[in-house]
């Protein structure tokens, strides 16, 4: 994307700011240096502030901005003593502010910083923006049903342009813990529960936030978090504590931050959960040699909300002045919200409990990274009103959220070929909590979008449909409570119409941070629902809107039809109009496994065996199951089905055996035997029989998406080597080891797809 419309100088001439700033000293001195990221220049800088001062550029506060011109834009925070923070920042008290209100609110801020306060260092401002800024796309978990990485590049592409117009430098995402637990509520904004798709993910995220130079006002820094497992805790229990082996720890929950750190992430967030009884904010294994000794990492560490003063209460720190030592010394550089390092950090310093040069270290890091991000060179880069504005919610940024959404949504199921409904000649009722209205389409999480500016689902079918005019629309229940005389009106509703569209499932609050659930399903009052329009005969499609993988029952999982739309944010309506009426065919796949019920969490494909695993057939006494039910998902995670008619066929591998430094290639036939175009995610998976520590019964490897006409077969080939097979051994090293190995190529990670063997040999 571009911004050709208004150039930066334009915006800043008349800013008083802007000719202070040019002979501040700390502006002088990047001159002298001749680039900002020389280290002389920071050193020197360094050199000349006060421990109170370095103490404030490791300092992030929540913004106090109550009002003003930019409230049109924004929403108002809590804390409205904004003059006391502008004062902070004249002090030298603050590095920066998160999740303030735009560029009305930078401008004041960065002015008093860069001009009234005694170094002129500039302020960096931060904000949470999951999945979108003001257009808003699909929530991340999604998105990565799309199997589509470059995708993601591209809508955080889009959410830098209009963030970074808006003020922000700095962006609180991507947030890429692994989650397998469906109770817990922030696997909503993650990469599902694979390694592979995680890794892929979040790579992709951060290349499309920072784009390739840190300084263009199109992109901002990306910030990997919650480091470490956050998504592992306890019981799916937001906050609770993780307990894991260091194999499992590296070889999953770890593999996608090191991909952001790989991709170039400049700053990463610790995690709230404590690991093995020691809080990330203050695992110096963690932050330090893992961090920054094992993988090289340059950029600077910040602690989640409160999570530095949260260890007291955590009974691992006794104070806050214990706390604040001990996250610093393990390694996170920057505090956010709990002030603890401003009011510490000094006397900490000069007690002797922290090394000056331990501050300075951390100093460095940060100032280096707002000089990487052209900060020292123009404070006021990402600060203009008029392109805060002009970058907001064009029409090629909701087009990208149009085709993020419709490559999101997952078909579960389509009895009959039910799907594509017909533009013509039925009468449709939509009915449900989610049928109508500006609540619950952004989805959690979301700062600066807004409900009242995305599509809802009636007016995107209205849009699609011959005749808006036969629509029906009804509520027929709230989310949680029934709505009095509601399901009476569902029940009319469909009995009037040929096909009823039921648009149920969980609100925008039932998911995102703190938001768990013990029971995963379609609350009751829906399900009844459910139930009872069912009843009237009427072929029903189920729109599934949810913030996790739920366990259908009843009625929802017995319909003939079911789409999986998440949250999908300011395209919603027509997204799923799209799909609905076959204007496109489905291609998103499940990112996280829909389990058959909620008892069977944590649930996900690469589960163990168990030395009593269940074979093949009905449920057998004293093998691995629960009461009743298989050991599987009802939706495997990968699955999703077309609009075409996809066959696998003609399994083909290169060779019997693999050769320890060697390539092995292997191919099926894919085929759409339908009458309509299809894309389909042909996924690789692999399975090692035997191994000194056990294996997953199956991993992903690779995938392809294809688009096959209509009797088009096409053959898709991928090539291994031993790098695919490696693990973590015991020693906690990476390792390969010679044996048979399963593979399939499939179309869900539980479907059997076609399927071969090979020896990888010593
Ligand atoms: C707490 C959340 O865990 C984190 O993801 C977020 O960035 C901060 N709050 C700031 O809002």
């Amino acid at each position: 994307m571009s911004d050709v419309r208004i150039s930066r100088r334009a915006a800043l001439v008349g800013s008083g700011a802007i000719a202070a700033w040019l002979s501040s000293p700390a502006r002088a001195l990047v001159q002298l240096a001749g680039e900002a990221r020389t280290p002389a220049f920071i050193n020197e800088l360094i050199g000349r502030m006060t421990l109170e001062e370095k103490a404030g550029q490791l300092q992030l506060m929540a913004s106090a901005w109550g009002g003003g011109a930019a409230l049109a834009l924004n929403p108002p925070q809590g804390n409205s003593d904004f003059s006391k923070q502008v004062e902070e920042a004249r002090q030298g008290q603050l590095t920066g502010v998160f999740n303030g209100n735009g560029a009305t609110m930078a401008r004041i801020m960065q002015t008093a910083a860069v001009r009234e306060s005694r170094l002129k260092i500039p302020l960096i401002f931060a904000a949470d923006i999951f999945h979108g800024h003001r257009t808003i796309f699909p929530v991340g978990l999604a998105e990565v049903g799309s199997f589509e990485p470059d995708l993601a590049r591209r809508t955080a592409e889009a959410a830098a342009f209009e963030a970074a117009g808006a003020g922000i430098d700095w962006n609180f995402s991507p947030m890429v813990d692994v989650a397998r637990d469906q109770r817990w509520g922030r696997g909503i904004e993650g990469g599902g529960e694979d390694v592979l798709l995680g890794r892929l993910f979040a790579a992709a995220r951060v290349r499309g936030f920072q784009g390739n130079d840190l300084k263009s006002n199109e992109h901002m820094l990306a910030c990997i978090k919650h480091f470490a497992a956050y998504g592992a805790a306890e019981s799916g229990l937001d906050y609770n504590p993780v307990d894991m082996s260091e194999e499992r720890l590296r070889e999953v929950y770890l593999q996608p931050y090191k991909a952001g750190f790989d991709a170039g992430a400049l700053s990463a967030m610790s995690s709230f959960n404590e690991i093995n009884g020691v809080p990330s904010t203050a695992n110096h294994w963690l932050m330090t040699d893992l961090l920054r000794g094992e993988w090289g990492f340059k950029g600077f560490v910040v602690s989640d909300y409160t999570s530095d003063q949260e260890m007291v209460d955590a009974g691992f720190a006794q104070d806050g002045r214990e706390a604040a030592k001990l996250a610093f010394l393990a390694g996170v550089d920057m505090s956010m919200q709990s002030g603890l390092y401003r009011q510490h950090l000094p006397e900490l310093v000069r007690s002797g409990a922290v090394p000056q040069a331990r501050l300075d270290e951390s100093v460095r890091r940060v100032l280096t990274v707002k000089a990487m991000l052209g900060l020292f060179d123009d404070p006021f880069r990402r600060i203009d009103l008029k392109r805060e504005t002009a970058r907001s919610m064009l029409p090629q940024t909701r087009a990208l959220a149009r085709e993020a959404g419709r490559k999101a949504i997952v078909l579960l199921k389509n009895e009959g070929d039910l799907l594509p409904l017909p533009r013509v000649g039925k009468r449709i009722a939509i009915i449900g909590p989610f049928a109508a209205g500006a609540h619950d389409l952004v989805g959690p999480s979301v700062m600066y979008g807004d409900d009242s500016k995305a599509v809802d689902l009636a007016t995107g079918v209205r849009l699609a449909i011959g005749e808006p005019g036969s629509l029906i629309i009804v509520q027929g229940s709230g989310v949680e409570e029934p709505l009095p005389g509601g399901i009476a009106q569902a029940v009319a509703a469909a009995r009037q119409a040929d096909v009823v569209v039921l648009a149920i499932g969980e609100s925008a609050v039932m998911s995102g941070e703190a938001q768990s659930r013990t029971e995963i399903v379609v609350p009751e009052p829906q399900q009844r629902l459910a139930e009872a329009v069912a009843a009237v005969g009427k072929p029903v499609v189920v729109v599934l809107k949810h913030g996790r993988a739920l366990a259908l029952e009843g009625a929802v999982a017995d319909a003939q039809a079911i789409l999986a739309t998440w949250f999908l944010g300011t395209e919603t309506g027509n997204a799923i109009a799209d799909v609905l009426f076959g204007a496109y065919s489905p291609s998103g796949r499940l990112s996280a496994s829909f389990p058959r019920a909620s008892g069977q969490e944590p649930y996900y494909y690469a589960h163990k065996s168990t030395g009593r695993p269940n074979p093949p057939g009905d449920l057998q006494p004293y093998k691995a199951h629960f009461r009743g039910i298989p050991n599987s998902a009802l939706y495997p995670f990968g699955h999703g089905l077309t609009y075409g008619k996809i066959a696998y066929s003609d399994f083909t591998q290169s060779s019997p055996r693999l050769a320890m430094n060697g390539t092995i290639e292997v191919a099926a036939t894919i085929t759409n035997n339908g009458t309509r175009a299809a894309e389909e995610v042909v996924q690789l998976y692999a399975h090692d029989r035997t191994a000194s520590v056990t294996r997953p019964v199956r991993e992903l490897k690779a995938f392809r998406k294809v688009a096959l006409a209509p009797g088009q077969s096409q053959v898709v080939r991928f090539t291994l080597t031993r790098n695919d097979l490696s693990f973590y051994g015991r020693d906690g090293k990476l390792t390969v080891e010679p044996g048979t190995f399963d593979v399939w190529i499939a179309p869900s990670a539980e479907s059997d797809g076609v399927r071969g063997s090979f020896d990888l040999m010593a």
